[in-house]
């Protein structure tokens, strides 16, 4: 009966390892941007842009509150979800938190071909996306290393988090 949470950059895996998890815990999966978007009926693109990013960040922090009720899930949050309205305590106190930290390249050479629906990221050619994601990483890294969990390098595996999930059977 866990409550994971993965957090970490954009481009970090989080929803690829929601699904991979799923798979193995037999339990439900969800994204929390696709959440956003469904409750709002806008892209997370359309909600930054005509609602603004505290506006988003209100609804993200709701509507994350809502698996206060679920007894067991993988939720892979958003890039920024840990760093507002106490959403990382919160995290922490509700069930089990990893951090997915890959290389700052790999996240580069991920997210380039497919940053126009990141509004943070769209207007951004490869050497600036490389430096705001090492800004926001110096940021985020205060709320990030709070998690229970952190796994680290390019060459994460299912048996990693096999071992985390193992350790709570
Ligand atoms: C954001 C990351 C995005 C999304 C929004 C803001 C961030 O989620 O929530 O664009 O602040 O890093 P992903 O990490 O799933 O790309």
């Amino acid at each position: 009966m866990l409550k994971i949470f993965l957090i970490g950059m954009m481009g970090s895996g989080k929803s690829y390892w929601k699904q991979e998890l799923t798979k193995l815990c037999k339990t439900g999966g969800y994204d929390l941007d696709f959440i956003i978007e469904a409750e709002e009926e806008k892209t997370i693109a359309e909600i930054f842009e005509e609602n603004g990013e505290p506006y988003f960040r209100k609804s993200e922090a709701k509507l994350l509150r809502w698996f206060g009720e679920k007894k067991a899930f993988v939720l892979a949050t958003g890039g920024g979800t840990p760093c507002f309205h106490d959403n990382m305590n919160w995290m922490n106190q509700q069930g089990t938190t990893i951090w997915i930290d890959e290389p700052l390249d790999t996240l580069v050479s991920r997210l380039l071909p497919e940053k126009s629906h990141r509004p943070l990221i769209a207007h951004l050619n490869d050497m600036q996306l490389y430096h705001f994601l090492e800004n926001k990483l110096a940021e985020r890294r205060a709320f990030y290393s709070q998690s229970t969990h952190h796994l680290q390098g390019n060459t994460i595996q299912l048996k990693a988090f096999k071992k985390i999930i193992n350790s709570y059977a």
